[in-house]
């Protein structure tokens, strides 16, 4: 996978925490087994998305896209304590794994682990989240927002990775479907009246996402 600033990319893992060993171990498993490993977000994401959940201290988070579980550990350092985390991910192997690696590395976190379409799945889910990652389907960004915003709880952050999508927002005009799913998301929250969004250029693109005050619960 090339990332848009390949130096920066490796300056910014150099100077950076390096987090649990768990979590090594989680991302070098993934590498040598799975076909599609550079879909878990590594390590910079990874230290950011605990930052930002320790920041928070969220009793309910939510994640779409477990994939092998790394995304959703780091997310679980911020917990609060008696806390949730909710996981989505559609392939029953992928959940397996992620399953596993909480069971192993935070078998004290309460986790759900919802396997199924996040699109079907989210029906069901009525939690206040504090907290979301978004990391599944591009295609399903729009919809997953509009779907979280009369339950997100106040002052709650949504998180969006791919943002930039491999740098192909970047061209002109924009082809491909998550290409073009990515762009138009971005494109229409930043003129939404009820989102603020700021897009961050760290690795692949990275959204965070509020509801302005006057908006939902
Ligand atoms: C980019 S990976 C997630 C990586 C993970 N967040 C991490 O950083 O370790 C995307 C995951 O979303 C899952 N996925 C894709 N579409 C989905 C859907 N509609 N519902 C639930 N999961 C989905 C895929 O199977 C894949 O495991």
């Amino acid at each position: 996978m090339e990332w848009l600033l390949p130096l920066a990319e490796a300056y910014t893992k150099e100077m950076s925490s390096p987090g649990p060993a768990y979590l090594a171990a989680i991302e070098a498993e993934t590498l040598s087994l799975h076909p599609k490993a550079h879909m878990l977000c590594g390590p910079v994401v990874g230290r950011f998305l605990a930052l930002l959940s320790s920041l928070k201290q969220p009793r309910y988070i939510l994640e779409i896209g477990s994939f092998t579980g790394y995304s959703g550990l780091c997310l679980a350092e911020g917990l609060a304590p008696g806390g949730e985390l909710h996981s989505i991910e559609a392939r029953p192997a992928e959940a397996a794994i992620a399953r596993r690696n909480f069971n192993q590395f935070m078998p004290q976190v309460s986790l759900h682990l919802h396997e199924g379409d996040a699109h079907e799945i989210l029906k069901t889910l009525h939690h206040p989240w504090d907290l979301v990652f978004m990391d599944a389907d591009k295609t399903g960004y729009a919809q997953y927002l509009e779907q979280l915003l009369p339950v997100l709880a106040k002052g709650a952050l949504v998180i969006v990775d791919n943002t930039l999508f491999h740098g192909q927002v970047l061209q002109t005009p924009v082809s491909g479907k998550n290409a073009k799913a990515v762009q138009d998301f971005n494109q229409a929250i930043k003129t939404d009246p009820r989102w603020e969004v700021l897009l961050l250029s760290v690795r692949d693109g990275i959204s965070l996402i509020r509801k302005k005050n006057n908006h939902g619960v």
